[in-house]
């Protein structure tokens, strides 16, 4: 479905993506790993339309989108969340979601100039596309609550949620199981799994949770230093010296969830 060739995005001196090639199959959910710094979310950003690459090509459905804005890639159904939920926290969750198709085009504005009812219909079956939203992923209870009030796993499931107002193809989520406890983590990968069983969604994810990555991706990439280091099932990615090494580190211990690291991939 995706397919990035021999991709570059340097920042100045950083290589932030060092000349990776990936695919992304059709139905997957490909999970994305490595240690903090990797260019996971850079690689992300390159392929959704953010950033333009330094050099390399990203192609989808066969078709070269390199440097392809966001909102067009979108309307191809490529869909991104972001490492940090980027809900507003003075609308309800409800209207979160009903802003999504909203923002999207211009076509709204000129219908509110035409007509009132057909503005009234339109809001209407967007209301009760994010009931049914709210319903898959078990966050009717919170419907009417603001979003600035709901707890940081419920915000990562409204972010999907965000994903399942139009009609999304492939998505991308970047750290959407970062602090959220257990129960939520397991509800978030039922959605996962189910938007792609029912609605055939393809999914990538970058993931520092290998439990999590474990029991939702085939194939898992392995990132480090800008580069490919791995690529395959997770029990082979886990037992690949490379990787140990990547994630044990030369250089200094990163901070962020170290221990999570080396518990996983010594496990
Ligand atoms: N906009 C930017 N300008 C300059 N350097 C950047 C920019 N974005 C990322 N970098 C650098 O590129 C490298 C890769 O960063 P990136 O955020 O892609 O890593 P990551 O794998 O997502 O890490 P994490 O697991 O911590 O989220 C890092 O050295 C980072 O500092
Ligand atoms: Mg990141």
């Amino acid at each position: 479905m995706i397919r990035v060739e021999n991709l570059h995005m340097h920042f100045g001196g950083i290589h932030a993506v060092d000349g990776v090639s990936i695919a992304i199959k059709k139905g997957s959910i490909t999970g994305l790993i490595g240690p903090n710094g990797a260019g996971k979310t850079t690689l992300f950003n390159v392929m959704a339309g953010l950033y333009k690459p330094t050099s390399g090509r990203v192609i989808l459905n066969g078709e070269d989108v390199s440097g392809v804005a966001p909102h067009q890639l979108f309307g191809r159904g490529l869909l991104r969340t972001f490492q940090l939920p980027r809900a507003f926290s003075k609308l309800t969750a409800r209207e979160n979601l009903m802003m999504v198709p909203a923002n999207q085009s211009g076509e709204t504005l000129w219908r509110a100039w035409f007509s009132r009812r057909i503005v009234a219909l339109e809001e209407r079956r967007i209301a009760e596309k994010a009931d049914e939203v709210l319903g898959f992923l078990g966050l009717k209870h919170v419907a009417d609550e603001l979003a600035g009030n709901l707890s940081g796993g419920q915000k990562k499931l409204l972010e999907l949620g965000r994903t399942m107002m139009v009609d999304a193809k492939i998505v991308f989520l970047d750290e959407i199981g970062a602090g959220v406890n257990r129960t939520l983590l397991g509800t978030i990968g039922d959605a996962i799994l189910r938007l792609r069983q029912e609605r055939g969604y393809t999914f990538c994810l970058i993931e520092h949770d290998m439990d999590f990555i474990a029991r939702l991706c085939d194939p898992v990439i392995v990132m480090s230093e800008g580069k490919v280091l791995a690529e395959g099932q997770v029990e082979q990615v886990k037992a690949d010296e490379r990787v140990i090494e990547a994630y044990l580190g030369r250089g200094p211990v990163r901070r962020r969830k170290p221990s999570l690291h080396r518990a996983e991939v010594a496990a």
